[in-house]
Protein backbone atom coordinates (compact mmCIF):
# COMPACT_ATOMS: atom_id res chain seq x y z
CA UNK A 1 0.00 0.00 0.00
CA UNK A 2 1.55 3.25 -0.58
CA UNK A 3 2.46 5.96 1.97
CA UNK A 4 -0.51 8.74 2.53
CA UNK A 5 0.77 11.77 0.91
CA UNK A 6 1.60 15.15 3.24
CA UNK A 7 -0.16 17.91 2.91
CA UNK A 8 1.08 21.19 1.36
CA UNK A 9 -0.68 24.77 2.25
CA UNK A 10 0.33 27.66 -0.26
CA UNK A 11 -0.13 30.89 0.54
CA UNK A 12 -0.27 33.31 -2.76
CA UNK A 13 0.40 37.33 -2.46
CA UNK A 14 0.55 39.25 -5.69
CA UNK A 15 -0.50 39.10 -9.56
CA UNK A 16 -2.18 36.34 -11.85
CA UNK A 17 1.93 35.18 -12.49
CA UNK A 18 2.20 34.56 -8.88
CA UNK A 19 -1.16 32.61 -8.95
CA UNK A 20 0.17 30.54 -12.11
CA UNK A 21 3.32 29.75 -9.97
CA UNK A 22 1.63 28.72 -6.88
CA UNK A 23 -0.44 26.42 -9.27
CA UNK A 24 3.03 24.71 -10.74
CA UNK A 25 4.52 24.35 -7.42
CA UNK A 26 1.25 22.46 -6.29
CA UNK A 27 1.85 20.12 -9.40
CA UNK A 28 5.81 19.79 -8.90
CA UNK A 29 5.10 18.72 -5.49
CA UNK A 30 1.79 16.83 -6.35
CA UNK A 31 4.02 13.36 -6.12
CA UNK A 32 4.17 13.79 -2.40
CA UNK A 33 1.98 16.25 -1.05
CA UNK A 34 -1.83 16.75 -1.64
CA UNK A 35 -3.34 20.76 -1.16
CA UNK A 36 -4.64 21.85 1.83
CA UNK A 37 -6.88 24.97 2.34
CA UNK A 38 -6.00 24.23 6.64
CA UNK A 39 -2.12 25.99 7.34
CA UNK A 40 -2.49 24.50 10.79
CA UNK A 41 -2.31 20.98 9.45
CA UNK A 42 0.42 21.45 6.92
CA UNK A 43 3.72 19.59 6.46
CA UNK A 44 5.04 22.07 4.46
CA UNK A 45 3.51 25.61 4.12
CA UNK A 46 5.04 27.89 1.83
CA UNK A 47 4.68 31.49 1.04
CA UNK A 48 4.61 32.79 -2.55
CA UNK A 49 5.87 36.93 -2.71
CA UNK A 50 5.28 39.85 -4.09
CA UNK A 51 7.88 42.39 -4.13
CA UNK A 52 6.09 45.10 -6.77
CA UNK A 53 5.52 47.94 -3.78
CA UNK A 54 7.30 48.03 -0.35
CA UNK A 55 3.60 47.21 1.33
CA UNK A 56 3.68 43.72 -0.54
CA UNK A 57 6.69 43.24 1.26
CA UNK A 58 5.64 43.96 4.43
CA UNK A 59 2.55 42.45 4.43
CA UNK A 60 4.83 39.38 3.80
CA UNK A 61 6.75 40.12 6.95
CA UNK A 62 4.35 40.39 9.06
CA UNK A 63 2.74 36.96 7.94
CA UNK A 64 6.03 35.61 8.74
CA UNK A 65 6.37 37.20 12.48
CA UNK A 66 2.75 35.62 13.15
CA UNK A 67 4.21 31.97 11.89
CA UNK A 68 7.07 31.67 14.92
CA UNK A 69 4.16 30.63 16.61
CA UNK A 70 2.77 27.80 14.38
CA UNK A 71 5.97 26.68 14.03
CA UNK A 72 6.70 26.36 17.47
CA UNK A 73 3.87 24.31 18.28
CA UNK A 74 4.39 22.20 15.41
CA UNK A 75 8.31 22.42 14.59
CA UNK A 76 8.23 19.50 12.15
CA UNK A 77 6.46 21.62 9.77
CA UNK A 78 8.84 23.01 7.02
CA UNK A 79 8.03 26.79 6.01
CA UNK A 80 9.48 27.73 2.88
CA UNK A 81 9.47 31.32 0.86
CA UNK A 82 9.29 31.58 -2.59
CA UNK A 83 8.88 34.11 -5.55
CA UNK A 84 9.75 37.94 -5.74
CA UNK A 85 10.55 39.02 -2.49
CA UNK A 86 12.66 35.39 -1.98
CA UNK A 87 14.53 36.43 -4.82
CA UNK A 88 15.51 39.95 -3.80
CA UNK A 89 16.02 39.07 -0.78
CA UNK A 90 17.63 35.61 -0.28
CA UNK A 91 20.37 34.98 2.04
CA UNK A 92 19.06 38.31 4.57
CA UNK A 93 15.82 36.60 4.42
CA UNK A 94 17.07 33.18 5.63
CA UNK A 95 19.19 35.28 8.45
CA UNK A 96 16.18 37.84 9.68
CA UNK A 97 14.01 34.85 9.93
CA UNK A 98 15.36 32.35 12.46
CA UNK A 99 12.00 29.48 11.93
CA UNK A 100 12.19 29.59 7.92
CA UNK A 101 13.68 26.28 6.79
CA UNK A 102 13.58 27.58 2.87
CA UNK A 103 14.53 30.49 0.11
CA UNK A 104 13.65 29.92 -2.81
CA UNK A 105 13.80 32.26 -6.16
CA UNK A 106 11.29 32.66 -8.89
CA UNK A 107 13.22 29.92 -11.61
CA UNK A 108 13.37 27.63 -8.47
CA UNK A 109 10.01 25.99 -8.60
CA UNK A 110 11.10 22.99 -10.82
CA UNK A 111 13.43 22.27 -7.93
CA UNK A 112 11.09 22.80 -5.76
CA UNK A 113 10.96 18.81 -3.96
CA UNK A 114 14.79 17.73 -3.83
CA UNK A 115 15.23 21.19 -2.03
CA UNK A 116 11.93 20.29 0.24
CA UNK A 117 13.74 16.79 0.66
CA UNK A 118 16.76 18.49 1.56
CA UNK A 119 15.40 21.39 3.97
CA UNK A 120 14.15 18.71 6.43
CA UNK A 121 17.93 18.05 7.09
CA UNK A 122 19.10 21.20 6.41
CA UNK A 123 18.33 25.09 5.53
CA UNK A 124 17.87 25.80 2.24
CA UNK A 125 18.51 28.69 -0.39
CA UNK A 126 18.18 28.65 -4.10
CA UNK A 127 17.88 32.12 -5.88
CA UNK A 128 19.40 31.04 -9.14
CA UNK A 129 18.44 32.67 -12.51
CA UNK A 130 18.16 30.23 -15.08
CA UNK A 131 19.16 31.20 -19.06
CA UNK A 132 16.40 30.40 -21.16
CA UNK A 133 12.81 29.28 -20.07
CA UNK A 134 12.81 26.29 -18.25
CA UNK A 135 11.41 22.71 -19.04
CA UNK A 136 7.97 22.97 -17.83
CA UNK A 137 6.49 19.57 -16.68
CA UNK A 138 3.40 18.59 -18.09
CA UNK A 139 0.24 20.17 -16.28
CA UNK A 140 -2.78 18.14 -15.26
CA UNK A 141 -5.80 19.98 -15.29
CA UNK A 142 -8.45 19.13 -12.85
CA UNK A 143 -11.58 17.82 -14.61
CA UNK A 144 -13.73 20.38 -14.15
CA UNK A 145 -11.89 23.66 -13.86
CA UNK A 146 -13.01 26.10 -16.56
CA UNK A 147 -10.61 28.65 -16.87
CA UNK A 148 -6.67 28.41 -16.95
CA UNK A 149 -3.41 30.80 -16.49
CA UNK A 150 -0.84 29.64 -18.77
CA UNK A 151 2.60 31.30 -18.70
CA UNK A 152 3.58 31.80 -22.38
CA UNK A 153 7.13 34.13 -20.65
CA UNK A 154 9.13 34.81 -17.87
CA UNK A 155 10.84 37.76 -17.16
CA UNK A 156 10.97 41.41 -18.20
CA UNK A 157 13.86 43.16 -20.81
CA UNK A 158 12.25 46.80 -20.20
CA UNK A 159 13.69 47.93 -17.31
CA UNK A 160 10.69 50.59 -16.42
CA UNK A 161 12.60 52.99 -13.72
CA UNK A 162 10.39 52.39 -10.82
CA UNK A 163 9.92 48.46 -11.73
CA UNK A 164 11.45 45.69 -9.38
CA UNK A 165 10.67 43.07 -11.71
CA UNK A 166 13.47 42.71 -13.89
CA UNK A 167 15.50 42.24 -11.19
CA UNK A 168 13.22 39.60 -9.35
CA UNK A 169 12.25 37.25 -12.84
CA UNK A 170 15.52 38.22 -14.71
CA UNK A 171 15.40 38.58 -18.58
CA UNK A 172 12.87 37.89 -21.18
CA UNK A 173 12.52 34.11 -22.47
CA UNK A 174 9.68 33.02 -24.35
CA UNK A 175 8.43 29.23 -23.80
CA UNK A 176 8.27 26.87 -27.06
CA UNK A 177 4.60 27.56 -28.54
CA UNK A 178 4.45 23.49 -29.56
CA UNK A 179 4.69 23.38 -25.59
CA UNK A 180 2.01 25.87 -24.95
CA UNK A 181 -0.28 24.47 -27.74
CA UNK A 182 -0.01 21.12 -26.19
CA UNK A 183 -0.52 22.45 -22.43
CA UNK A 184 -4.00 24.40 -23.72
CA UNK A 185 -5.22 21.19 -25.64
CA UNK A 186 -4.93 19.22 -22.62
CA UNK A 187 -6.94 21.69 -20.87
CA UNK A 188 -9.37 21.56 -23.34
CA UNK A 189 -9.93 18.10 -23.49
CA UNK A 190 -10.40 18.30 -20.28
CA UNK A 191 -13.30 20.51 -20.14
CA UNK A 192 -11.93 23.60 -19.70
CA UNK A 193 -13.49 26.54 -21.61
CA UNK A 194 -10.82 30.04 -21.01
CA UNK A 195 -7.40 30.70 -21.19
CA UNK A 196 -5.22 33.52 -20.00
CA UNK A 197 -2.11 33.56 -21.47
CA UNK A 198 0.29 35.15 -19.48
CA UNK A 199 3.52 36.81 -19.45
CA UNK A 200 5.08 40.39 -18.14
CA UNK A 201 5.25 42.07 -21.52
CA UNK A 202 3.36 38.91 -24.23
CA UNK A 203 3.70 41.78 -27.20
CA UNK A 204 6.89 40.07 -27.75
CA UNK A 205 6.68 36.65 -27.32
CA UNK A 206 8.36 34.91 -29.93
CA UNK A 207 12.01 36.76 -29.78
CA UNK A 208 15.28 34.64 -29.09
CA UNK A 209 12.60 31.06 -29.92
CA UNK A 210 15.09 28.31 -31.89
CA UNK A 211 11.67 28.01 -34.05
CA UNK A 212 10.35 31.62 -34.12
CA UNK A 213 7.15 32.69 -33.67
CA UNK A 214 5.15 35.90 -32.89
CA UNK A 215 2.11 36.67 -30.73
CA UNK A 216 0.01 37.07 -33.45
CA UNK A 217 0.92 33.97 -34.97
CA UNK A 218 0.84 32.25 -31.45
CA UNK A 219 -3.01 34.05 -31.26
CA UNK A 220 -4.53 32.89 -34.57
CA UNK A 221 -2.79 29.12 -33.79
CA UNK A 222 -4.70 29.17 -30.35
CA UNK A 223 -8.17 30.25 -32.10
CA UNK A 224 -7.91 27.42 -33.90
CA UNK A 225 -8.76 24.89 -31.50
CA UNK A 226 -12.14 24.34 -31.48
CA UNK A 227 -13.15 24.32 -28.00
CA UNK A 228 -11.66 27.17 -27.21
CA UNK A 229 -14.31 29.56 -26.00
CA UNK A 230 -12.31 32.17 -24.82
CA UNK A 231 -8.76 33.49 -25.30
CA UNK A 232 -7.22 36.32 -23.08
CA UNK A 233 -3.85 37.47 -22.15
CA UNK A 234 -1.91 40.15 -19.87
CA UNK A 235 -0.16 42.05 -19.71
CA UNK A 236 0.77 44.55 -22.93
CA UNK A 237 3.10 47.19 -22.96
CA UNK A 238 1.78 49.88 -25.19
CA UNK A 239 5.10 50.43 -26.89
CA UNK A 240 5.06 47.27 -28.28
CA UNK A 241 1.30 46.92 -29.47
CA UNK A 242 1.29 46.38 -33.27
CA UNK A 243 -1.61 47.12 -35.23
CA UNK A 244 -1.52 43.34 -36.25
CA UNK A 245 -2.24 42.10 -33.25
CA UNK A 246 -5.16 45.34 -32.96
CA UNK A 247 -6.52 43.61 -35.88
CA UNK A 248 -7.04 40.35 -34.15
CA UNK A 249 -9.72 41.58 -31.67
CA UNK A 250 -12.44 42.31 -34.64
CA UNK A 251 -11.03 38.73 -36.49
CA UNK A 252 -10.36 36.34 -33.72
CA UNK A 253 -13.61 34.94 -32.87
CA UNK A 254 -12.52 33.55 -29.25
CA UNK A 255 -10.32 37.03 -28.67
CA UNK A 256 -11.94 38.62 -25.74
CA UNK A 257 -13.16 42.24 -26.33
CA UNK A 258 -10.90 42.99 -23.21
CA UNK A 259 -7.50 44.70 -23.06
CA UNK A 260 -5.30 45.38 -19.81
CA UNK A 261 -2.92 48.12 -21.27
CA UNK A 262 -0.95 49.88 -18.53
CA UNK A 263 -0.72 53.88 -19.49
CA UNK A 264 1.28 54.80 -15.93
CA UNK A 265 1.54 58.23 -16.03
CA UNK A 266 -0.94 61.01 -18.43
CA UNK A 267 2.14 63.10 -18.31
CA UNK A 268 4.87 62.85 -21.17
CA UNK A 269 7.76 64.04 -18.58
CA UNK A 270 7.08 61.64 -16.38
CA UNK A 271 6.34 59.26 -18.73
CA UNK A 272 9.79 59.93 -20.39
CA UNK A 273 11.37 59.60 -16.65
CA UNK A 274 9.45 55.87 -16.30
CA UNK A 275 11.36 55.02 -19.31
CA UNK A 276 8.27 53.88 -20.71
CA UNK A 277 8.65 54.63 -24.39
CA UNK A 278 5.90 56.18 -25.32
CA UNK A 279 3.54 59.72 -25.29
CA UNK A 280 0.45 60.01 -24.31
CA UNK A 281 -0.55 60.81 -27.91
CA UNK A 282 0.96 57.49 -29.05
CA UNK A 283 -1.05 55.93 -26.15
CA UNK A 284 -4.40 57.76 -27.09
CA UNK A 285 -3.41 56.95 -31.21
CA UNK A 286 -3.24 53.06 -29.97
CA UNK A 287 -6.72 53.77 -28.49
CA UNK A 288 -8.23 55.05 -30.83
CA UNK A 289 -7.46 52.46 -33.45
CA UNK A 290 -8.02 49.80 -31.10
CA UNK A 291 -11.77 51.22 -30.84
CA UNK A 292 -11.65 51.07 -34.46
CA UNK A 293 -11.27 48.04 -34.80
CA UNK A 294 -13.21 46.33 -32.15
CA UNK A 295 -16.05 48.64 -30.60
CA UNK A 296 -16.58 46.75 -27.74
CA UNK A 297 -13.31 46.71 -26.63
CA UNK A 298 -12.52 47.32 -22.40
CA UNK A 299 -9.87 48.62 -21.71
CA UNK A 300 -8.34 48.32 -17.93
CA UNK A 301 -4.74 50.09 -17.23
CA UNK A 302 -2.76 50.58 -14.44
CA UNK A 303 -1.81 54.27 -12.92
CA UNK A 304 1.12 55.17 -10.79
CA UNK A 305 0.50 58.47 -8.78
CA UNK A 306 3.26 60.09 -6.77
CA UNK A 307 6.30 59.38 -8.99
CA UNK A 308 9.74 61.35 -8.10
CA UNK A 309 9.53 64.78 -9.47
CA UNK A 310 5.98 64.83 -10.34
CA UNK A 311 3.82 68.15 -10.22
CA UNK A 312 0.61 69.09 -9.85
CA UNK A 313 0.24 69.81 -13.83
CA UNK A 314 1.97 66.31 -14.46
CA UNK A 315 -1.02 64.50 -11.92
CA UNK A 316 -3.57 66.93 -14.11
CA UNK A 317 -2.42 65.38 -17.27
CA UNK A 318 -3.07 61.70 -15.82
CA UNK A 319 -6.59 62.78 -15.07
CA UNK A 320 -7.28 64.30 -18.13
CA UNK A 321 -5.98 61.42 -20.21
CA UNK A 322 -7.85 59.31 -17.83
CA UNK A 323 -11.33 60.80 -18.72
CA UNK A 324 -10.79 60.68 -22.00
CA UNK A 325 -9.71 57.54 -22.66
CA UNK A 326 -12.79 56.02 -20.05
CA UNK A 327 -11.08 53.28 -18.62
CA UNK A 328 -13.70 50.45 -17.33
CA UNK A 329 -11.34 49.76 -14.84
CA UNK A 330 -8.02 51.31 -13.60
CA UNK A 331 -5.48 49.52 -10.82
CA UNK A 332 -4.03 52.93 -8.97
CA UNK A 333 -0.90 52.82 -7.15
CA UNK A 334 0.78 55.20 -4.92
CA UNK A 335 4.65 55.27 -5.99
CA UNK A 336 6.70 52.97 -3.93
CA UNK A 337 10.63 53.39 -4.18
CA UNK A 338 11.80 49.26 -5.08
CA UNK A 339 15.54 48.44 -3.95
CA UNK A 340 17.90 48.50 -7.36
CA UNK A 341 15.28 50.39 -9.59
CA UNK A 342 16.65 53.76 -10.88
CA UNK A 343 13.81 56.01 -9.73
CA UNK A 344 14.72 55.17 -6.11
CA UNK A 345 17.54 57.14 -6.43
CA UNK A 346 15.98 59.76 -7.56
CA UNK A 347 15.84 62.93 -5.56
CA UNK A 348 12.37 64.28 -6.30
CA UNK A 349 10.63 61.91 -3.58
CA UNK A 350 7.30 63.27 -3.32
CA UNK A 351 5.76 63.37 0.98
CA UNK A 352 3.21 60.51 1.73
CA UNK A 353 0.48 63.50 1.69
CA UNK A 354 0.64 64.37 -1.44
CA UNK A 355 0.62 60.72 -2.78
CA UNK A 356 -2.54 59.97 -0.44
CA UNK A 357 -3.99 62.68 -1.70
CA UNK A 358 -3.26 62.29 -5.69
CA UNK A 359 -4.55 58.82 -5.44
CA UNK A 360 -7.82 59.72 -3.52
CA UNK A 361 -8.30 61.72 -6.59
CA UNK A 362 -7.49 59.25 -9.14
CA UNK A 363 -9.64 56.62 -7.46
CA UNK A 364 -12.67 59.49 -7.06
CA UNK A 365 -12.46 59.72 -11.15
CA UNK A 366 -12.01 56.01 -12.14
CA UNK A 367 -14.89 54.99 -9.46
CA UNK A 368 -17.58 57.43 -11.64
CA UNK A 369 -16.55 56.08 -15.12
CA UNK A 370 -16.58 52.59 -13.86
CA UNK A 371 -19.54 53.34 -12.70
CA UNK A 372 -20.70 54.76 -15.20
CA UNK A 373 -19.50 52.19 -17.96
CA UNK A 374 -21.38 49.36 -15.64
CA UNK A 375 -24.51 51.65 -16.38
CA UNK A 376 -24.50 51.29 -19.45
CA UNK A 377 -24.22 47.57 -19.62
CA UNK A 378 -27.85 47.34 -17.82
CA UNK A 379 -30.97 46.32 -20.37
CA UNK A 380 -27.98 44.02 -22.44
CA UNK A 381 -28.16 40.23 -22.55
CA UNK A 382 -24.31 38.74 -22.63
CA UNK A 383 -22.59 35.99 -22.16
CA UNK A 384 -21.25 35.13 -18.58
CA UNK A 385 -18.90 31.75 -17.90
CA UNK A 386 -19.71 30.83 -14.37
CA UNK A 387 -16.51 30.97 -12.11
CA UNK A 388 -18.44 29.93 -8.55
CA UNK A 389 -20.46 30.72 -6.03
CA UNK A 390 -20.14 34.77 -5.17
CA UNK A 391 -18.08 35.78 -1.58
CA UNK A 392 -21.26 37.46 -0.37
CA UNK A 393 -24.28 35.12 -0.58
CA UNK A 394 -24.07 30.96 -0.98
CA UNK A 395 -27.30 31.46 -2.71
CA UNK A 396 -25.38 33.88 -5.55
CA UNK A 397 -23.06 32.90 -8.54
CA UNK A 398 -20.41 34.81 -9.80
CA UNK A 399 -18.76 34.93 -13.56
CA UNK A 400 -17.36 37.36 -15.76
CA UNK A 401 -18.03 39.08 -19.10
CA UNK A 402 -16.01 38.53 -22.14
CA UNK A 403 -15.18 42.56 -21.28
CA UNK A 404 -14.06 41.00 -18.00
CA UNK A 405 -17.05 42.75 -15.58
CA UNK A 406 -17.77 40.89 -12.96
CA UNK A 407 -21.50 39.87 -12.69
CA UNK A 408 -23.53 38.12 -9.84
CA UNK A 409 -26.79 35.97 -10.45
CA UNK A 410 -28.95 33.67 -9.13
CA UNK A 411 -28.65 29.85 -10.46
CA UNK A 412 -28.19 26.56 -9.56
CA UNK A 413 -24.38 25.38 -8.94
CA UNK A 414 -24.59 23.07 -12.14
CA UNK A 415 -23.83 26.22 -13.98
CA UNK A 416 -20.28 26.32 -12.26
CA UNK A 417 -17.45 26.08 -15.26
CA UNK A 418 -20.22 27.02 -18.04
CA UNK A 419 -21.21 29.71 -20.75
CA UNK A 420 -24.76 31.28 -19.71
CA UNK A 421 -26.95 34.29 -21.10
CA UNK A 422 -27.29 36.90 -18.46
CA UNK A 423 -29.29 40.09 -18.80
CA UNK A 424 -27.81 42.87 -16.74
CA UNK A 425 -30.08 44.45 -14.35
CA UNK A 426 -28.26 46.41 -11.59
CA UNK A 427 -24.87 48.46 -11.74
CA UNK A 428 -22.28 48.57 -8.94
CA UNK A 429 -18.99 50.21 -8.22
CA UNK A 430 -17.09 47.21 -8.47
CA UNK A 431 -19.86 44.66 -10.23
CA UNK A 432 -23.00 43.98 -11.98
CA UNK A 433 -25.87 41.99 -10.62
CA UNK A 434 -27.87 39.53 -13.21
CA UNK A 435 -30.82 37.57 -13.77
CA UNK A 436 -29.65 33.89 -15.64
CA UNK A 437 -32.36 33.87 -18.80
CA UNK A 438 -30.93 30.89 -20.77
CA UNK A 439 -29.91 26.84 -20.43
CA UNK A 440 -26.15 26.65 -20.62
CA UNK A 441 -25.19 27.98 -24.40
CA UNK A 442 -21.54 25.89 -24.71
CA UNK A 443 -21.13 27.11 -28.18
CA UNK A 444 -21.69 30.89 -28.10
CA UNK A 445 -18.54 32.60 -28.25
CA UNK A 446 -19.70 36.01 -28.62
CA UNK A 447 -22.81 37.99 -26.57
CA UNK A 448 -25.48 35.38 -26.86
CA UNK A 449 -28.56 37.40 -28.33
CA UNK A 450 -28.78 37.24 -31.73
CA UNK A 451 -28.81 40.87 -33.10
CA UNK A 452 -27.63 42.41 -30.02
CA UNK A 453 -25.98 45.83 -30.84
CA UNK A 454 -22.16 45.59 -29.42
CA UNK A 455 -21.78 48.73 -27.85
CA UNK A 456 -19.39 50.48 -26.20
CA UNK A 457 -18.43 49.39 -23.15
CA UNK A 458 -16.24 51.96 -21.85
N1 LIG B 1 5.36 51.63 -7.15
C1 LIG B 1 4.03 51.65 -7.40
N2 LIG B 1 3.45 50.89 -8.33
C2 LIG B 1 4.24 50.05 -9.03
N3 LIG B 1 3.96 49.19 -10.03
C3 LIG B 1 5.09 48.58 -10.41
N4 LIG B 1 6.14 49.04 -9.69
C4 LIG B 1 5.62 49.98 -8.83
C5 LIG B 1 6.18 50.81 -7.84
N5 LIG B 1 7.49 50.82 -7.60
C6 LIG B 1 2.61 49.01 -10.57
C7 LIG B 1 2.60 49.38 -12.07
C8 LIG B 1 2.50 48.03 -12.73
C9 LIG B 1 1.68 47.26 -11.72
C10 LIG B 1 1.77 45.78 -11.85
O1 LIG B 1 2.22 47.66 -10.48
O2 LIG B 1 1.47 50.17 -12.33
O3 LIG B 1 1.88 48.08 -14.01
FE1 LIG C 1 8.02 46.22 -14.89
FE2 LIG C 1 8.04 47.76 -17.08
FE3 LIG C 1 8.67 45.15 -17.26
FE4 LIG C 1 6.12 45.86 -16.77
S1 LIG C 1 7.30 46.31 -18.64
S2 LIG C 1 7.31 44.24 -15.72
S3 LIG C 1 6.40 47.69 -15.50
S4 LIG C 1 9.81 46.71 -16.16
Amino acid sequence: MSRPKKKVYIKTFGCQMNVADSEQMAQVLSPEYVLTDRPDDADLYLINTCAIRKKSEEKVRSLLGSLRALKQKRPQMLLGVGGCVAQQEGERLLAAVPHLDLVFGTHGIYRLPELVRRASLKRQLDVALNEGFPAAPPRRWQPGSAQALVTIMQGCNNFCSFCVVPYVRGREYSRPSAEVVAEIQEFLAAGGKEVTLLGQNVNSYGRGLAKPVTFPQLLRRLSELPDLARLRFATSHPKDLSVELMALFSELEPLCEHLHLPLQSGSNRILAAMNRSYSREHYLEKVEKLRRFSPDLSLTTDLIVGFPGETEADFQDTLELVQEVAFQQAFCFKYSPRPQTRAASLPEQLPEEVKAERLARLLELQDRLTLAAHQRLVGQVREVLVEGESKRSADELTGRLRTNQVVNFSGPPELIGQLVSVEITEAHPHSLKGRWVAEPSPHSRRPVVEGEPRRLSC
